[in-house]
């Protein structure tokens, strides 16, 4: 079993040089940690394979979004793909050029596409001919060119869990195929816009590769189209979702999907660029946390431990499991089934069965594998729970990346109505 920059030493759980026990003594439960090495070691990986078709590399900022991590991948070489203003600020925070920023997402609004103009940044991906329209104007009232590629949506199934399907006619993303000639031939005659191609992403979790042919293709002969009538296309972005394996096997052969783009677009002569998130980041990441109490429920032995739903949503979200490593294991044949729930009053706020962990008591700890992506940048503080730390490991490096949010910092966000501080709880109850 490859558990990337994650090992067994002795039955202690490493990450890199350091014993998660060790680590989870210095930082209170529960916390993400990521391993640099993961990552750097995955961004380089996809990098050669990609480097024949000279695809670059925008990393997806939703999967991860602390900005050591955004530097790090930066510093590798990578771009940024982002979906708001507030990732925009993130990556300009870690020191990522405007010049390799890519903005996706389906509804920005009009202060962002501004900012975005503003910072000078290189593409937007258009995903609705009102969108266009609210690009041009902002680009217009700014006396800026808007650099733009049309999202298409290729009428492709990703095979995919349906939350994460993108691709398919009804999804509310992309522009239908159809409707691409049209706004391009309306796009080229404005001056503001700069039209640089075309851009594609059917969904997340892919781990069959067949829907990136079928939505490259399309892709690949619209392009063709479009040259027809004239057009220059000279940027092609292939999006993100190269899926992982969420129980440490083999993920989806990369070298296919490299020949895949490889023998797609060779003859096209574009640009090319893909958004990988959760490849990147996925696998180099734990969520520790720690088993407050063991109790039976029927006939289920069940261990509640202190990382809840709100710290990982994806298992209550979508039933995704992630792997359960024990910070220590010295029984090898440890065979004691426990359903892992954490602490939020919701019964959906279930981690999963697992069957083969050692005998679960108070204090011990536990790590969520796979947990890099979509974890920490989707968690909320639902019950007043507190956004966790997190923590980068580098060989024997050991940093708090983010300091873990006090309730302080939560409360300091709301305010007391004057009359609320003026009356009393009966009078307001009257004066309703
Ligand atoms: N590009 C665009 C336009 C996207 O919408 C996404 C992800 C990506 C790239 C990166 O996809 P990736 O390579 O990470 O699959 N919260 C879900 C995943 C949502 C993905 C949304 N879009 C999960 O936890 O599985």
């Amino acid at each position: 079993m490859n558990l990337g920059g994650f090992s067994y030493e002795n039955g202690e759980l490493f990450v890199e040089a350091l014993s998660v026990s060790k680590i989870a003594d210095a930082v209170p439960t529960p916390f993400y940690c990521y391993s640099a090495s993961s990552i750097r070691n995955a961004y380089n990986l996809l990098r050669q394979k990609l480097a024949s078709s000279r695809t670059s590399i925008c990393f997806a900022v939703k999967a991860n979004s602390n900005i050591s991590v955004l530097r790090l991948l930066s510093e590798l070489g990578s771009g940024m793909d982002i979906v708001s203003g507030g990732e925009l600020e993130r990556a300009l925070a870690a020191g990522v050029e405007p010049s390799k920023i890519v903005f996706s997402g389906v509804g920005k609004t009009r202060a962002e596409i501004s900012r975005a103009l503003e910072v000078g940044i290189h593409q937007i991906n258009v995903e609705s001919p009102a969108e266009l329209d609210a690009i041009s104007d902002t680009a217009r009232s700014l006396g800026r060119r808007a650099p733009i590629v049309f999202r298409v949506n290729p009428d492709v199934d990703a095979r995919t869990h349906a939350k994460i399907s993108t691709g398919k006619k009804g999804d509310k993303f992309g522009i239908a195929i159809d409707e691409i000639p049209g706004l391009y031939a309306k796009a080229v005659t404005s001056p503001e816009l700069d039209v640089a191609g075309l851009a594609v992403h059917i969904g997340s979790q892919l781990l069959d590769l067949a829907p990136y042919r079928a939505a490259y293709e399309r892709l690949a002969s619209l392009t063709t189209k479009l040259r027809s009538h004239g057009h220059q296309v000279r940027r092609l972005d292939l999006g993100g979702g190269l899926g992982i394996s969420y129980h440490f096997g083999a993920g989806p052969d990369l070298t296919e999907y490299a020949k895949i783009i490889e023998e797609t677009f060779a003859d096209l002569n574009c640009e090319l660029t893909v958004e990988p998130g959760r490849w990147l980041v996925g696998p180099a990441g734990i969520l520790v946390s720690e088993v407050l109490y063991v109790k039976n429920t029927g006939n289920m032995a069940t261990a509640i431990v202190d990382a809840a739903m709100n710290d990982l949503m994806r298992p209550s979200l979508y039933g995704a499991v992630h792997p359960v490593l024990p910070a220590r294991n010295v029984n090898k044949d440890a065979s004691s089934a426990y359903q892992l729930v954490g602490p939020v009053c919701e019964t959906s706020d279930v981690f999963g069965t697992y069957d083969a962990l050692p005998e679960l008591r108070s204090g011990d700890r536990v790590a969520f594998g796979c947990a890099g992506a979509y974890g920490a940048s989707m968690a909320s503080t639902y019950n007043s729970r507190d956004l966790v730390a997190e923590v980068l490991i580098d060989g024997d490096h050991f940093r708090i990346i983010r300091r873990r949010q006090t309730i302080g910092d939560l409360l300091a966000l709301e305010a007391a109505t004057p009359w609320q501080a003026l009356r009393s709880c009966s009078d307001a109850k009257t004066a309703m």
